[in-house]
């Protein structure tokens, strides 16, 4: 496929596929689960671009030994996916429910027996609607319920999870779910979403404590990244790239290694007690990269809304989602995160790397899917770039082990090393996946 072969990485190096439990459980109402902001806002006419569910998304929750057969066959070393809080409490607080936690028991050994590492993220975007009607990340208090969760979570799996990923992508969450209102719980508070920001750091600390309590694993948080590639050179522009810069890369994570809050738009102390910023900063051992491309940025018009303007990065190739294949982007991405944070940085996993493309089996029902396997060539060798710079990265992993349910997109977008016919549940390795096991097989 490509004309070197990829470069070597170290020994006991992490390869590892992702998921999430929202975009490939399904099973909905299965054992007690609860509703979460998920269900309500895909049920809700307009929200998804096919009009699907994830209802039933990839009937994982009972196709999971299959699944985890994939991954065996497919020889990664861990797994990444996410724990639904509304399966663990349907409420989102008080006393846990024991069937929900069993799929998690039967996922975790199923994983040990075969070699892999669990690694497990505890919020990834699914808030019991129940804790959204009280608030959801606007209230203080579902920061501490989060802690109780984790607790409770903790309890049961403790250390044969091998890695605690506490939440995935605030930045994401936030931005989509509390400020532009195009992810679940779908609000529009714009710059007016700090809170949510602020809320769900204080509970990634709290979480980070209770776990520390209960497991000897080591514990992140996954981030999403994208470093800013500036289309201008003026001082306006610059300003502009530095306070996209603040919000997208820094607000998350300045304050992870006690740096407090940057100077990003929205920034309001008003919400922050005393105390919380050192349990914020409570350490951790591994940060999660989640990284698809960079975002190309210039001052906006001076009666424009927002203090800087997207603009598209030409000369790229794109994937189905439009993203620009920018694969420079994650070396600048983590040598730029060496730089900025130094000795602060723990070592670095790459928790989320990969790409959509409309995939479609051919004639002999095979899915072939060049454009995926030269996107993670192009990108593992940035990682390796980012190595031999000095960036300690321990792991990567890709997203995504299954095509599944993309948010807002549905059904549209495929992100997958399988393809899945969502009509049949048919699961089929794309090339992808064999250039993927062959990689690991050489390492
Ligand atoms: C990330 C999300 C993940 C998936 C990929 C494509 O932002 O964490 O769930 O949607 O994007």
């Amino acid at each position: 496929m490509t004309a070197t072969p990829p470069p070597r990485f170290p020994a006991g190096f992490r390869w590892g596929v992702s998921t999430s439990a929202y975009q490939i459980e399904g099973a909905a109402d299965a054992d007690g689960r609860g509703p979460s902001i998920w269900d309500t806002f895909s049920h809700t006419p307009g929200r998804i671009a096919d009009g699907s569910t994830g209802d039933v998304a990839c009937d994982h929750y009972h196709r999971y030994a299959g699944d985890v057969d994939l991954m065996a066959d497919l020889g990664v070393s861990a797994y990444r996916f996410s724990i639904a809080w509304p399966r663990v409490q349907p409420d989102g607080t008080g006393p846990v429910n024991p069937a929900g936690l069993d799929f998690y028991d039967r996922l975790v050994d199923a994983l040990l027996a075969r070699g892999i590492d669990p690694v497990a993220t505890l919020f990834h975007w699914d808030l019991p609607q129940a804790l959204a009607d009280d608030g959801g990340w606007f209230a203080r208090d579902t920061a501490h319920r989060f802690a109780g969760y984790a607790d409770a979570v903790a309890a049961r799996l403790g250390d044969r999870v091998r890695l605690w990923i506490t939440l995935n992508e605030p930045f994401v969450h936030m931005t989509f779910g509390y400020g532009m209102g195009v992810h679940a719980p779908g609000e529009v508070h714009l710059f007016g979403a700090f809170p949510t920001a602020h809320h769900q750091l204080l509970g990634h600390g709290l979480a980070v404590q209770a776990l520390r309590a209960r497991t000897t694993s080591p514990v992140a948080i996954a981030n999403n990244y994208s470093p800013v590639w500036l289309r201008g050179d003026t001082d306006a522009d610059r300003a502009a790239g530095a306070a996209y810069d603040a919000l997208h890369n820094r607000l998350f994570t300045d304050p992870l290694f006690g740096q407090g809050y940057p100077d990003a738009p929205g920034v309001d102390s008003t919400v922050i007690h005393d105390g919380d910023l050192a349990v914020i900063a409570s350490p951790i051992d591994v940060l999660g990269v989640n990284y698809y491309n960079p975002t190309g940025i210039r001052a906006a018009d001076a009666d424009a809304p927002l203090p800087f303007e997207l603009v598209p990065l030409d000369g790229h190739p794109t994937t189905a989602f439009d993203w620009p294949v920018a694969p420079d982007g994650l070396h600048d991405l983590l040598t730029g995160l060496h730089t900025r944070y130094g000795t602060a940085l723990p070592p670095v996993e790459i928790t989320e790397s990969g790409c959509a493309y409309d995939d479609v089996p051919d004639a002999d029902g095979r899915v072939h899917d060049p454009e995926r396997i030269a996107y993670l060539d192009g990108h593992l060798r940035a990682v390796r770039r980012a190595m031999a710079d000095g960036v300690d990265v321990r792991g990567y992993f890709v997203w995504s082990l299954l095509d599944n349910w993309e948010w807002a997109e549905g059904f549209t977008k495929r992100f997958g090393l399988v393809h899945v016919d969502f009509d049949t549940q048919q699961r089929t390795p794309k090339s992808s996946y064999a250039w993927f096991r062959d990689l690991i097989r050489a390492e």
